[in-house]
């Protein structure tokens, strides 16, 4: 089955009698579970309409460039950041001429000039007009730029002639864009990730916590399933849903979260600890509810174990990678924790206020004995799969 899910996708519709097929695309890549933009040229417009395409996304479509009403509501450089990849569906002879030169005077060109997600064309035109020297020549220089090429497939064609130029079906486009985000780049490894805050129980109804959502970690469990690996999720209470092939335990202590990654720990490759696990946590816990007879009272806490520290010192320790969550010298203190808890890497963002937690988006400076590498804000999902990246680089160098 395709998963796209948690993908966030612009559809480029460009002027083809395929576009017909586009309706069909969007409503794969929305089963998947991809949120879709539709972005239709003005050519695109002669052959489906805009509501079309708005009734099946359920977002409105994009199509002037300099239109100051749809700039407002996001403008073309919001969208290019928005986009986890951008997929133009047909691509007719006409766009690819114009991509191929970076022309700038649609914001379908446009914003595949302004993105820094992958781009894919599946062209659809005549066969002669495919077979053209100068067609041939664009696409060559597209698949230079790092455009991606889905098809075109062979086949009767709308024009009655026979040949390669057709667009591919909307089931197999729907299919490679969803092979877009499955690198490979962790096949069979084996990795346990923490997420989550902790709950330390003060007494049957009432706990000690902080405001980790989860969703870094959840993000990194996903993009880290997609990159082919054997994920464990060891998390503690959120209100996200379990990531596709992902195996997820559920904890609610430091000291439970600590027993489930100790029980895991020596079986896999890469352990990452994203979990704001709670540091303390009282010492008794009362067997029930606490009556408010007294005007004060003292709360005693004792430190719970250092999951990330107690795996890290492991005889065959995974490739370890903590996280560090600072409200200032991000880098300094960050660097401290590398060598102190023997970490192979380090990922650190600043929190406070409107910062990381319970936010969709985050960055991070990922710090290694010798590299530092920053990684820009975008949303969580999206830097997930970038951190996965560094960490099966450098594991890869390391191993
Ligand atoms: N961590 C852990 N177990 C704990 C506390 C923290 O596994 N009991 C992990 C977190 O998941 C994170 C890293 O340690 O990957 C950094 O946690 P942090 O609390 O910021 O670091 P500390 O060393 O506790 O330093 P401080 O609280 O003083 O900033």
């Amino acid at each position: 089955m395709i998963n796209l899910s948690n993908k966030q996708i612009i559809l480029g519709v460009s002027g083809s009698i395929a576009a017909y097929k586009s309706a069909e695309l969007l409503r794969r890549l929305k089963e998947a579970g991809a949120n879709v933009r539709v972005v239709l040229t003005t050519g695109g417009a002669e052959f489906v309409t805009a509501l079309t395409f708005q009734a099946l996304s359920g977002n409105p479509v994009h199509s002037e460039l300099l239109d100051t009403k749809a700039e407002a509501a996001m403008g073309h450089i919001e969208l290019a950041r928005w986009a986890d990849c951008v997929i133009v569906a047909p691509a007719s002879a006409n766009f690819i001429a114009r991509l191929a030169q970076g022309e700038t005077g649609d914001l379908l060109s446009t914003l595949c000039l302004a993105t820094a997600a992958p781009v894919a064309i599946a062209p659809a035109m005549n066969q002669q007009m495919w077979a053209n020297a100068a067609t041939q020549k664009n696409i060559r220089l597209l698949d230079e730029n790092g455009v991606l090429q889905f098809g075109p497939g062979e086949g009767n064609q709308a024009c009655g002639d026979i040949g390669p130029g057709r667009m591919l079906e909307a089931e197999q486009i729907a299919q490679l864009t969803a092979d877009i985000f499955h690198t490979g780049s962790l096949a069979g490894r084996t990795l346990l990730i923490t997420a989550g805050p902790t709950q330390e129980a003060i007494d049957p109804v009432r706990f000690l916590s902080n405001r980790s959502s989860g969703k870094m970690g959840y993000a990194i469990a996903q993009a880290a399933a997609e990159a082919g690996a054997i994920v464990t999720l060891v998390s503690g209470p959120t209100a996200l849903n379990t990531p596709p092939h992902v195996d997820r335990i559920n904890v609610r202590s430091a000291q439970q979260m600590h027993d489930a990654v100790m029980q895991h720990a020596d079986k896999c490759d890469i352990f990452i600890s994203t979990a704001a696990v709670a540091d303390y946590r009282p010492v008794h816990t009362a067997d029930q509810k606490i009556k408010k007879t007294q005007n004060t009272i003292t709360l005693e806490l004792q430190k719970n174990p250092d999951i990330l520290t107690d795996v890290a010192h492991l005889e065959n320790a995974p490739f370890t990678v903590g996280f560090a969550a600072e409200t200032e010298n991000l880098e300094q203190h960050a660097r401290e924790k590398l060598q102190r808890k023997k970490l192979n890497m380090i990922a650190a963002n600043l929190v406070g206020e409107g910062l990381a937690f319970e936010n969709d988006e985050n960055a991070l400076l990922v710090l290694t004995a010798n590299t530092k590498q920053q990684l820009t804000l975008t949303s969580k999902f999206a830097l997930g799969r970038e951190l996965i990246e560094v960490i099966a680089r450098h594991y890869q160098a390391a191993s």
